[in-house]
């Protein structure tokens, strides 16, 4: 399963980097507002940093609504650097655009997914990834990784190629749920990835070690 990382930080990007588990970013207007990332030529740039710091796929999401609007800001992304991946929202003109850029040989990402319905359209459509959001689903006493399974078993049926990048992860389990599931991508937040290190017997079993060494050598 490939990780993402889901933020527009370039301090936790660098981070995760340097962990040597990252294949990719992704990014959404929110979390480039929160990193008070402003402006069409501010945000332009910061794409690029991001490229710069990473190996894989960096997705960048459209503002635009209409056909025309995503096709056009889409290309302009595309442009950027090789990395990115244009981001669309599940809407009739992003499904659209998704067919548009596929035949151009432009990776998408058909982002706000919340049902297998929404997701077979995204990989008819030729979507690269399509991004089903686990945690939103939760938000609403929904199980989202029910809805990760089941795009999981549809996309089999049929051989599609599109890969189900789980998002909206909130925590560690959220991702190794999403691993024994099949899911081929997982976008969270460097918490979440940091959460898959943690366990007391390994921190414990670690002290014994070196303290049994520092006796015999001391
Ligand atoms: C990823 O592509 C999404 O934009 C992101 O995972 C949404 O996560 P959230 O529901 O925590 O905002």
């Amino acid at each position: 399963m490939k990780f993402f990382i889901d933020t527009a930080n370039l301090e936790q990007i660098k981070e995760a980097q340097e962990l040597g588990v990252l294949d990719g970013v992704t990014t959404n207007p929110s979390l480039m507002a929160k990193e008070g990332i402003t402006g069409k030529q501010n945000i332009l740039d910061h794409y690029l940093k991001i490229c710069e710091l990473v190996e894989g796929d960096v997705s960048a999401e459209v503002i635009a609504t209409d056909f025309d609007g995503m096709v056009a800001e889409g290309e302009e992304l595309a442009a950027l650097d090789s990395k990115i991946v244009v981001k669309l929202p599940l809407i009739e003109d992003g499904i659209k655009a998704a067919k548009y850029f596929s035949t151009k040989g432009i990776k998408t990402n058909v982002t706000l997914v919340f049902s297998v319905g929404q997701a077979l359209l995204a990989a008819k459509a030729g979507a690269t990834y399509v991004s089903p959001f686990i945690g939103r689903l939760d938000d609403i006493s929904t199980d989202g990784l029910n809805l990760i399974a089941e795009i999981r078993q549809v996309f089999d049926n049929f051989g599609f190629e599109t890969e189900i990048l789980a998002a909206s992860v909130r925590h560690t389990m959220h991702i190794v749920d999403c691993a024994k599931i099949g899911a081929d991508v997982m976008t969270g937040p460097l918490s979440s990835i940091k959460g898959l290190l943690k366990h007391p017997l390994t921190d414990i079993g670690l002290e014994k070690f070196l303290a049994d060494y520092k006796k015999g050598n001391a």
